[in-house]
Formats: C-alpha cells, structure tokens, sequence
C-alpha cells in the first residue's frame, strides 16, 4: 500500500513543507527561507523569525500540497519537527500539523530535527547499508551518531563551543563578508591557498571525539586585528586575495578536524558506512575530502544532494515512516521541545 506523509518544519529560519510517498518519494518540496529577513542582523532573530513562520505557513503547505497533486485528503500522517529548535519557531508547525491531522484523522509523527536531517541522505539513496556513523553539521549542531540499525541512534561526539555552521557564520561576520557565512566561505575559497595560514586543528586534546571550533574562530579573529583585516573590508566589492586564503586555510581546519572525527568515530565503532548531514554538507570541500578519505579508507560516504542538506520538510516526511510504521503516534498534547536530544 503507498503511503504518503505531509512534512512540516519550522525550527529555525526556513517554513518548509513536503509531501512524501513511500518512505523517499518525493512529490513535493516547499522551502520559504528567511534569509533576507535576517541578514541585516547578522543572525536568526528568533522573534521575528516566529512571526515570518506565522505568515509564510498557512501558503507553504498549501502550496506543498497542491504542487504534490495529491491534496489534502490523500495524507496518511502528518509529520512535524518538535525540537530541537527555536521555541516560538517550533510551535508554528505544530499547531499546523496537529490542525490537518486532527481535521484528517490520521496520525501525527513528532520528528527530531537531527533525525530529519540523518535521514536526508536516503531521499536520494533509498538503500543505505547500516550500521553506519553519521555526521550531523549544521548551523546549530556538530555531533557525530552510530546508527547501528534503522531508526536507532547513539550519540559518539559533540561540539564542546561553537557549531561548524556557526563557525562559518562567524567568521564571515567578523571579516565583513556577509551572511550565511558558509557558502560565502566555500565560495571564496575556491582557487585560493587553503595552506597560506596554518590554523590550529580544531580537535580536543583529550581522547573524546568531541570537536571543539571556538578557538579556530579566535585564531582568526587575532589574526584579522594583526593584519589590519577591517571589518566590511569587502563588503560592495570582492575580498582581497589575501582574505580568501585566509577563509581557505580557515574552511580546511574545520574540514580536517570533521574528516578526522568521522574516520576516527568508523575505526572505533568498526563501521563501514558514513552519513553526512546538515547544511555544512553542502560545503564542497568537506564532500571532496570525506569522498576522499571515503575511498581511502574503504568506507562508503552518502551525503544528500546539496538541496537537502539545508532544512527542509522533505527529510522531516521521510523520517516520519520511521514513525509511522512503528506505530509512534504523538497525541494532541504534543509539546515542543527546544533542547530535545535525539
Ligand atoms: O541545517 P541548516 O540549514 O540549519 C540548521 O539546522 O542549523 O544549516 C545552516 C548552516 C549555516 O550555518 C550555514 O552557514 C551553513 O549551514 N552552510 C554552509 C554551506 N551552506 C550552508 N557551511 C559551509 N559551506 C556551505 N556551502
Ligand atoms: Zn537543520
């Protein structure tokens, strides 16, 4: 029997919903990101975020189901992200989901975020091979999971400061590059000389597989006021060819420090299959390097196509198969949880 699932996610700054069938068949995808709302800040605002949410969502569903020409009454379950996440963000889809599901009678899936995005990489390759290690890097969360089985999952590593994603985002900020730092970054750093500064690794010192980016951001920040780096330097016109191999040699010590965590995590878990996830998996340096260890090392490495890797409702719908074929049904009651830990 095909089974279709409507996708909400609200969690941080994109209203995204999807229709799905049959666990990766997408039938529709509707992403309205705010970043122009945000931009001018710098940063999510996590108020105006919300009332963005509240505007662009009753419009991102009905066009998700419209465009999935299946409708409203051909949905078998209603899949939202509950957490984690901005409260007032993560409550605007909810209170959706639970209106459709509740008009629908049919059930409501409450998603992890995390295992939204841990499970994008199977929208595109339905049959992933477990036990796998997955690599979640985003503009929120930098862990790394073993997923001995579907739908199981045991946190290996995290990031003791700053995100990859927030690091990118930094970054760019404080050399005046412009918001979201990291495809500004991944962008400049093409051609440039990812070798002209020799940043420190960003891994913990102990034995933990831990990752640590703060004093990577700080590296950079001392070397900008050193070298006179101003910021804005290179807003209106292109970065100097000296900022561009600084952001190269910063973007290959955030790629090194994940690339070494990941092989690490494989080698201690004894794991063959590697899951990259997020949107610092779209950076392109980071999927050349994991394809390359990838080979090197006898590991396959599936990473989603570069337009699932940033949120999006689609991964939320796939996960809630999950879910639904487990029987997890959330109740009317269902809460958001803004710290839930997958
Ligand atoms: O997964 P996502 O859309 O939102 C969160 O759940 O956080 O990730 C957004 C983050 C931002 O920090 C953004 O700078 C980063 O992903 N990002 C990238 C690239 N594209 C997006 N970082 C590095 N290289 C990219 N090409
Ligand atoms: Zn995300």
């Amino acid at each position: 029997m095909t089974a279709r699932i409507l996708g909400i996610e609200t969690s941080c700054d994109e209203t995204a919903a999807a229709v799905v069938e049959d666990r990766s068949r997408i039938l529709s995808s509707v992403v309205a990101s705010q970043v122009d709302v945000h931009r001018r800040y710098g940063g999510v605002v996590p108020e105006l975020a919300s009332r963005h949410h509240v505007e662009a969502i009753g419009p991102v569903i009905a066009e998700a189901l419209g465009r999935s020409g299946a409708g409203v009454e051909a949905i078998d379950a209603v899949a939202v992200t509950a957490g984690p996440g901005l409260v007032g963000s993560l409550l605007v889809g909810l209170a959706a989901a639970k209106a459709i599901a509740w008009r629908r009678r049919v059930p409501l899936l409450a998603v992890n975020h995390l295992e939204g995005h841990i499970r994008s990489p199977f929208l595109d390759r339905p049959e992933i091979p477990f036990p796998a290690v997955a690599l979640v890097v985003s503009g929120g969360h930098t862990s790394l999971y073993l997923c001995p089985e579907e739908g199981a999952y045991r946190l290996l590593a995290r990031t003791r400061d700053d995100a990859a994603g927030e690091a990118f985002d930094k970054v760019a900020k404080l050399l005046g590059l412009g918001y979201p730092g990291g495809p500004i970054i991944d962008r400049l750093s093409e051609g440039a000389d990812e070798s002209a500064v020799p940043f420190p690794k960003a891994v913990m010192k102990d034995r933990s597989l831990d990752f640590s980016f703060s004093g990577l951001k700080t590296a950079v920040r001392r070397l900008a006021q050193a070298e006179g780096i101003a910021r804005g330097s290179a807003v209106g016109g292109e970065a100097s060819p000296r900022v561009r191999d600084v952001v190269a040699s910063f973007q290959r010590a955030v790629v090194d420090a994940l690339v070494d965590g990941t092989l690490r995590a494989c080698r201690r878990e004894r794991v063959r299959t590697v899951l990259v996830a997020g949107g610092v998996a779209c950076n392109r340096r980071l999927r050349r390097a994991l394809s390359e260890a990838g080979a090197e090392h006898g590991l396959s490495v599936f990473a989603p196509s570069p337009e699932h890797t940033t949120d999006n409702a689609a991964m939320i719908a796939t996960a809630g198969f999950l879910h639904l074929e487990r029987g997890l049904h959330a109740g009317p009651g269902l809460l958001a949880d803004p710290n839930w830990r997958l």
